[in-house]
């Protein structure tokens, strides 16, 4: 038989997101098929917009002539959708990002797991704590975790996130390689200020690290001042990745499309010396790898860039903070400390230290009927704390807070 690797041993037996489906299913089976708000994974509810579908229409009737028809794409994504996000999303906003700098993906989860190929299996990676689980996750796969001891990887440099530092965590005492960090925020919702991330930059700058920054939802960053992206900040383009996705901004969770920021500002070392540069790395990956993402659904995320496209991104995306808003609201009334929702579809809800994520998890399935994610699944200080997302429709949103303040659960 085949030796497996043997990180694979180490994780939890199941994905953070797999286990909360399988509680669900398991919760529906035992009340008789019961329906169950969902409140627990981040997947949008609102249809694809006019413009994408007109665009896909169009792109599928391209294929099926022999004269208009696409095989294999550029395996860095085709330049009609690198230079409408350039322009857009960067020049647009007075960043000096080229559509070179930028690779077309499937998504956001797997380059996150993907960039991994690129830097040394011997760096240290520093994870916020909360964080998404797929970068320890991936860390542990790829062997840079070590091992876990009380809920925590003996490799990795946890950067501690809680009220008492408005989830804003402090730099890292041990020296860190790579830096992962999300704003605004998957759990917590928060969102960072220009200062807040100048200090980052300045300190992968002078340690030599490397910060992979993502950024899925800057789409709902409402408040001015907040960071909507790292190359806002001086001298991050030596220093930081930037991954970003369509899947909530444009509805794209099944069609599956984003992009990943590599500059060719920014540098590398191999373990002889020489500098390389990242951006030269990640395309030989992705040349060996990945065969690009569909020209279907880059069609269609080229329409979000259209004038109709942006004005749907600001539809859709006030529509979900609507909805974060409605949670916030009612956790606040019975007396929880609720964070986030203001500039993320994110709220992030505490239920005291002492308590268990999985119990307040199945209390609320149980007693009113929507799933939340457990916060002791993004790490040891998510424990207490259940995550909402503001990606249900208006009218389920309402039901199940509605339920939650007539259930007389107080804090
Ligand atoms: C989440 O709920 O954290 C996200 O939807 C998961 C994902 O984007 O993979």
């Amino acid at each position: 038989m085949v030796q497996v690797n043997d990180n694979f041993s180490q994780l939890p037996k199941s994905y953070l997101f797999s286990e909360v489906a399988r509680r669900i299913a398991e919760y529906k089976s035992s009340n008789g098929g019961s329906d169950v708000i969902r409140m627990d994974i981040g997947d949008v509810t609102r249809p694809l917009f006019h413009s994408v579908i007109a665009a896909m229409h169009d792109a599928v009737d391209e294929l099926a002539s022999s004269s208009s028809f696409h095989g294999y794409g550029p395996e860095q994504g085709y330049s009609f959708l690198r230079e409408a996000i350039s322009l857009h999303d960067y020049h647009g906003r007075g960043l000096d990002i080229d559509p070179a700098d930028i690779f077309i993906s499937d998504g956001a989860k797997s380059d996150l797991g993907n960039l991994g190929d690129i830097y040394s299996r011997d760096c240290t990676v520093a994870v916020m704590n909360p964080s998404y689980p797929v970068y320890v996750d991936d860390s542990v796969i790829d062997g840079r975790a070590g091992d876990i001891i009380h809920g925590k990887w003996s490799r990795l440099v946890y950067l501690d996130c809680d009220p008492g530092n408005r989830f804003m965590p402090s730099l890292p005492e041990k020296k860190a390689d790579v830096i992962f960090l999300c704003f605004p925020n998957n759990p917590t919702g928060e969102a960072i200020t220009k200062d807040e991330l100048s200090r980052w930059v300045d300190y992968a700058r002078e340690n030599g690290s490397l910060i992979i920054y993502d950024s899925a939802y800057e789409a709902f960053v409402r408040q001015p001042g907040m960071v909507r992206s790292i190359y806002e900040i001086e001298g991050a383009e030596e220093v930081a990745i930037e991954i970003r996705s369509f899947s909530k901004t444009a509805g794209f969770t099944g069609l599956r499309c984003g992009y990943t920021v590599v500059p060719r500002k920014l540098k590398g070392r191999y373990s002889d010396g020489t500098d390389v540069s990242l951006n030269t790395l990640w395309n030989r990956r992705q040349c060996t790898k990945f065969n690009g993402a569909s020209y279907v659904a880059q069609k269609g995320a080229a329409a979000v860039y259209t004038p109709e496209g942006m004005e749907d991104v600001k539809r859709v995306t006030d529509y979900y903070m609507g909805n974060a808003a409605i949670i916030k609201s009612a956790f606040s009334k019975i007396g929880f400390n609720a964070y986030g929702g203001d500039n993320s579809p994110y709220v992030w809800v505490s239920a005291g230290a002492d308590k268990d994520s999985w119990q307040i998890f199945e209390q609320l399935l149980h007693i009113c009927g929507f799933s939340t994610t457990p916060g002791s699944g993004f790490g040891t200080k998510g424990e207490g704390y259940i995550r909402l997302t503001g990606f249900n429709s208006r009218e389920n949103t309402e039901t199940a807070m509605s339920r939650l303040v007539a259930s007389g659960i107080r804090m």
